[in-house]
C-alpha cells in the first residue's frame, strides 16, 4: 500500500517527476559526454566539453528550481491526455508549463482552454445542472462525475492526483471520464486563482466537493495534509463560490461519519453530539461543518453536508480495509483485525457507492439556491443541511473479511488485535430518516451484493486469474510488502 512519506500535493508529485526526467536525461548525456570525449581529438573536445557542462549545469539549475519551488509548477494544470485525444478540435496544450515556469498566470486562460472546460460542463439537457466536481479522479467523485453525466448534466472534475495510493487508478478514473466527455483538471482546490478563472469561465450552478485528505491513521504521519486540504481547501471552495453572483453555486459537500466521535448512542442521528472527535482526520470535518455554517451565514450560500458512512465498491480506495484485506488475501499476506477494547467486534455501516451516489445525486437536486449576502435577508436564509448516508445495517469487519474469502475462494490469514486509539472507531450506525424524507434516499444494496461487485471490479482491474488463486497459488498483485495494520480506514 503506497503512504507516501511527506508529500500529498501533485505540485510536488508533479515537480519530482519532472526533477526525475531531468535527472535522467542529464546523466544520459553525461555518459554520452564521456564516450565522445574519449574517442575524439582533445582540443576539439574540450569546447565540447565545456558547451555540455553548460547544457548540463542548466539541467540541474533547472531541476533545482522545479523541486524547490513545487507552489510555482502547481498553478499548472492539465487536460487529461485522454480527453484533449479524444475531443476533436481543440490541440493538446503543451506549453502551459512553459508559460507557468516563467511565472505567467494566463497559462489556464485562452479561448482553447475555455472551449474546453465549458464543452465539458455544459449541460445537454433542459434544465440541466453545470456541476464543479472537486475530488472527481477519487473513488466516489468518479462515480458521482460519470452518474450526472449520464443523465445530461455537465460536469468540470478538478483534481490535485496526490500520492497517498496509487495516482495510477486516479489517472485510469480520469481516463473512465474522459471517455465519457467528462474533463479532470489537474489542480490542487487551494489554487484560488484558478478557481477565480473557472468560475469566472463557467457559470455553475452546484459545486460537489469531494476533494479532501481522507483516511483516519495517516493523519498521524501527515498532520498537515488535512488542514491544507479538508481546512484551508474547503476554505478556498467557498471562498471561490461565495465571490460568484451570476449564478452563486448551490454547494454539497462530504463530511464523514467520523465526526460522531466515539458516540455509542446508535443509531447515530445528524443532531446527536459531534464534539468527541477521535482522529484528526474527523476534526477536519468537523470543522468543515463550522465553517459551512459561518459561510452560509455571511454569504448567503447554499451548503449541503454529507456525513457518508465507509463507503466500498469498484473503483474503491486501496487504503481502505475491504480493499487492502482483498488484496492481501489475495497475496498470502496476513491481515490485522481489530477487536474493540471491550472484546466486541469492530463493526461499520457500510455503505455500497451505488447508494451514496443517489444520495449526492438526491442532495444537489434539492440544495435549493445561494441567496448571497445582500438579498439574503429579503428571500430568507439560504439552506444550510447535513445528512447521513449510510446504509443503516451495521456488519461485523470480520463477516465483512468471511464474505472475501467466500468471494476469492480463498482463506485469509487473520490476526486480531485489540483497537489502538489512534483514529479508529469501534462502530458506525446511520439513522437516515432525514435523507429519506428530503430526497427519497433509500440504500438496497446488501454487503454480500456489493462485495461481490468490487470482487469483479478488483479481479477486472488488477488482471487476476480467478481459478489460479483457488488452487492457492501466488498471484501477483501490485501488492507492497507491508503488512495490512494500516488498513482498517474504517470510517473516513
Ligand atoms: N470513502 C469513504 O468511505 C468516505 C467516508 C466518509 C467521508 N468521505 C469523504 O468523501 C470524499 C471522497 O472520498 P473518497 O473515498 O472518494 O476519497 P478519494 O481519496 O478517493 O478522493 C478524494 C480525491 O480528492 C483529491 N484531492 C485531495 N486533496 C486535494 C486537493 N487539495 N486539491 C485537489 N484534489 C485533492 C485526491 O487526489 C482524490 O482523488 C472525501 O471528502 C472523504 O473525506 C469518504
Ligand atoms: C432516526 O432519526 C429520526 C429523526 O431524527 C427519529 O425520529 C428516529 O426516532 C430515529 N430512529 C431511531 C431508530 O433512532
Amino acid at each position: 500500500m503506497p503512504h507516501p512519506s511527506s508529500s500529498s500535493s501533485s505540485a510536488s508529485v508533479d515537480a519530482a517527476a519532472k526533477g526525475v526526467k531531468l535527472e535522467r536525461y542529464a546523466s544520459g548525456g553525461g555518459a554520452l559526454l564521456m564516450r565522445r570525449a574519449g574517442s575524439s581529438k582533445i582540443v576539439a573536445a574540450s569546447s565540447h566539453l565545456l558547451f555540455r557542462a553548460t547544457v548540463l549545469a542548466t539541467l540541474a539549475l533547472v531541476c533545482l528550481f522545479a523541486v524547490h519551488y513545487p507552489s510555482l509548477l502547481s498553478r499548472s494544470f492539465r487536460l487529461s491526455a485522454a480527453a484533449a485525444a479524444s475531443s476533436s478540435s481543440s490541440p493538446p496544450r503543451q506549453t502551459s508549463r512553459h508559460r507557468n515556469l516563467l511565472g505567467s498566470s494566463s497559462a489556464y486562460a485562452g479561448a482553447a482552454w475555455e472551449r474546453e472546460v465549458r464543452r465539458s460542463a455544459t449541460p445537454r439537457r433542459d434544465g440541466g445542472m453545470s456541476v464543479l466536481v472537486t475530488g472527481a479522479a477519487g473513488f466516489v467523485g468518479a462515480h458521482c462525475a460519470l452518474a450526472l453525466r449520464a443523465r445530461g448534466d455537465g460536469v468540470l472534475g478538478l483534481d490535485n492526483f496526490n500520492a497517498y495510493y496509487e495516482p495510477g487508478l486516479k489517472r485510469a478514473r480520469q481516463r473512465l471520464l474522459a471517455s465519457r466527455g467528462v474533463v479532470v483538471l489537474g489542480a490542487d482546490i487551494n489554487d484560488a486563482a484558478l478557481l477565480e478563472r473557472l468560475f469566472a469561465a463557467v457559470p455553475f450552478t452546484h459545486v460537489l466537493h469531494l476533494a479532501a485528505q481522507a483516511g483516519v491513521r495517516y493523519a498521524m504521519r501527515a498532520p498537515q495534509t488535512y488542514v491544507a486540504s479538508n481546512v484551508a481547501g474547503l476554505v478556498s471552495v467557498f471562498e471561490a463560490a461565495a465571490r460568484h453572483a451570476d449564478p452563486q453555486p448551490a454547494i454539497v459537500w462530504a463530511s464523514s461519519s467520523s465526526v460522531y466521535g466515539l458516540n455509542t448512542d446508535a443509531p447515530f442521528s445528524e443532531d446527536h453530539r459531534t464534539d468527541r472527535p477521535a482522529s484528526l482526520y474527523a476534526a477536519t470535518k468537523k470543522a468543515g461543518e463550522a465553517i459551512a455554517h459561518a459561510y452560509n451565514h455571511i454569504y448567503g450560500l447554499s451548503i449541503t453536508g454529507l456525513r457518508f458512512f465507509t463507503v466500498y465498491g469498484p473503483w474503491g480506495r486501496p487504503d481502505m480495509a475491504y480493499f487492502s484485506f482483498a488484496r492481501s488475501i489475495v497475496a498470502g499476506e496476513p491481515i490485522t483485525l481489530f477487536r474493540a477494547a471491550d472484546g466486541t467486534d469492530v463493526r461499520r455501516d457500510f455503505t455500497y457507492i451505488d447508494d451514496v451516489v443517489k444520495g449526492c445525486l438526491g442532495a444537489l437536486d434539492t440544495a435549493g439556491k445561494s441567496t448571497g449576502s445582500k438579498s439574503g435577508k429579503k428571500r430568507g436564509p439560504a439552506p444550510l443541511r447535513v445528512y447521513n448516508l449510510g446504509n443503516t445495517s451495521p456488519v461485523p469487519v470480520t463477516r465483512m473479511v468471511a464474505i472475501l474469502e467466500k468471494l476469492l475462494g480463498k482463506k485469509a490469514n487473520k490476526r486480531v488485535v485489540t483497537m489502538p486509539s489512534n483514529g479508529d472507531v469501534p462502530f458506525t450506525h446511520a439513522n437516515v430518516s432525514h435523507a429519506a424524507r428530503d430526497f427519497g434516499y433509500h440504500p438496497t444494496t446488501s454487503l454480500d451484493a456489493g462485495l461481490r461487485k468490487f470482487v469483479e471490479w478488483f479481479l477486472q482491474y488488477y488482471k487476476i486469474d480467478p481459478a489460479k488463486l483457488a488452487k492457492g497459488s501466488r498471484v501477483g498483485t501490485k501488492t507492497t510488502k507491508k503488512k495490512s495494520m494500516g488498513a482498517i480506514s474504517a470510517a473516513s
